[in-house]
């Protein structure tokens, strides 16, 4: 049974989630891999001097052979895995059998094996909905955190249906206080499916290895930020921002009149003045009814050359006489400050549809080839939160190989020295599809061609890519 236990009085039991096969699921990840990956020069661009890599395969057996050479060195890692929407595959970790059996599953995805198992489109009416999904994470996500050094993040896309799950079971392999955040992304604007809601948003869970030494995030400052700074002087250009707000609490130094260019006087709504009428002079506020500035004193006599002060038919501000003035204040704030200084992002976002992701491969000719592409500028935005230019990017549940672009992309920007590893089943494509027609019977053949195309449009001709199979390709197709 799957449950979420927590510790009572008396009680033996740790606080946590179960399910059936949690055991098995946390020892596959200390089993040892069964095969090996072997080097496909063929499929490769570069191969001598390229460290980008693509692995053909399951991620399970890649990630315990990427150990070796990767073990705490990647700076992050994206994931995009099955949401368990009742849709999309799960694979079945059955972990008695072979990888050959498991990649004879993986190339007959429509047929059942000799054994009778497929891959299962796991349906919400299945007993195993969450058990499957969480088996399959498990060990996953595990190899994935001993991947990453010391500052290295992991983002995961994930839908509502195993949100609360993942969020637990990252919290168990990563802890709480590494959780970083949960951002929710709007992924499209026009849907009329679902039963109350019209579901349009997933999310990216954010997990740190250590917390600590991941500086804190700074976002891009897009166009339209940039648009709100209009205004212009000898400094550059800035916006305006009101020195008196209704929502600051009352403080003791913050209650003080402020001087006009005319040479009258103003200072925020309130009972009590201070006794003289003179710039600066201050009066303790008596009750949350005495309103404040934003400024103490303090600031206001270092600070003054920053005001604007603008004539307003409706300003809240008072007089000495207690009439309301026509005279509002401001504060400026440079747009060059914020470009240094950077905008803590907000936990969410809405400018990185799904829909970019199809124009991205619409824009490479690879239209209609795969249907759940994210947007390249989803990642790109993700690398920028992180910072940095250089280090290794990982990404394995890899689909399309969407983040092989952004990498890509991002270094030829910003003369970066990120490197890639992409690691994709040789899952099935469809015989009727337009990639399998097409001559790209897999997705991962799709992932390749794809930063194949998105290296020859950037003009890279020294960029590439080793491709590894994991060896027991060749014998999963024994028999067929
Ligand atoms: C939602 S898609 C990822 C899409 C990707 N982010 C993109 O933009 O193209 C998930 C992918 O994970 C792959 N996958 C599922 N199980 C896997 C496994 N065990 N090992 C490797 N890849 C797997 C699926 O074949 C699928 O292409």
């Amino acid at each position: 049974m799957n449950g979420l236990n927590g510790a009572t009085n008396g009680s033996p039991m740790r606080y946590g989630l179960t399910w059936n096969g949690k055991s098995r699921a946390r020892r596959a990840a200390h089993t040892p891999a069964r095969s090996t990956l072997v080097p496909c020069p063929e499929k490769s661009v570069n191969w001598d001097t390229t460290r980008n890599l693509l692995i053909e395969g399951d991620n399970l057996e890649a990630l315990k052979l990427l150990q070796e050479s990767y073990r705490r060195k990647v700076r992050m890692i994206y994931i995009d895995p099955p949401y368990n929407t009742g849709k999309d595959f799960i694979y079945p970790d059955d972990f008695r059998y072979s990888v050959a059996d498991y990649l004879r599953l993986t190339c007959q995805a429509d047929r059942a094996d000799q054994s009778g198992r497929r891959p299962m489109m796991n349906v919400e009416t299945s007993g195993r909905y969450h058990t499957d999904w969480l088996n399959m994470m498990y060990p996953r996500l595990k190899l994935g955190r001993s991947l990453l050094r010391d500052g290295g993040v992991i983002f995961i896309s994930i839908g509502d249906q195993e949100l609360a799950n993942l969020r637990l079971i990252c919290n168990e392999l990563f802890g709480e206080g590494n959780c970083l955040g949960c951002v929710a992304r709007v992924a499209k604007r026009t849907s009329n499916k679902g039963t109350h809601f019209a579901p349009s948003k997933d999310y990216v869970l954010v997990y740190a290895r250590r917390a600590e030494c991941v500086a804190p995030f700074m976002d891009v400052v897009r166009p339209s930020y940039a648009a709100r700074f209009a205004q212009e002087d000898e400094r550059g250009h800035y916006a305006t921002v009101g020195l008196y707000q209704a929502a600051l609490d009352p403080r003791p130094n913050q209650r003080y009149w402020i001087e006009c260019p005319d040479g009258s006087f103003v200072i925020p709504p309130g009972e009590v003045f201070p006794e003289e009428v003179a710039d600066a002079a201050q009066v303790r506020p008596a009750s949350r009814r005495d309103r404040v500035w934003r400024w103490s004193r303090q600031s206001y006599l270092e600070k003054r050359h920053l005001l604007v002060f603008k004539e307003s038919a409706r300003s809240p501000l008072l007089t000495p006489d207690g009439s309301l003035s026509k005279w509002n204040v401001y504060t400026k704030y440079y747009l060059e400050d914020r470009l240094k200084d950077g905008t803590r992002p907000r936990d969410y976002l809405d400018d990185v549809t799904n829909d970019l992701g199809t124009a991205a491969l619409k824009r490479l000719g690879l239209d209609d080839f795969f249907e759940f592409a994210k947007p390249p500028e989803l990642m790109r935005r993700l690398m920028h939160w992180l910072g940095g230019d250089e280090g290794v990017y990982m990404d394995f549940f890899a689909g399309s190989g969407t983040l092989a672009q952004a990498v890509l992309e991002q270094n030829a920007e910003d003369g970066g020295n990120r490197q890639f590893i992409l690691v994709q089943l040789p899952e099935p494509c469809p015989e009727d599809s337009v990639a399998a027609q097409s001559g790209y019977p897999t997705i991962a053949d799709i992932c390749r061609e794809r930063v194949r195309r998105v290296m020859a449009g950037l003009g890279d001709q020294d960029g590439g890519f080793k491709v590894f199979k994991l060896d027991a390709t060749d014998c999963a197709m024994e028999g067929d």
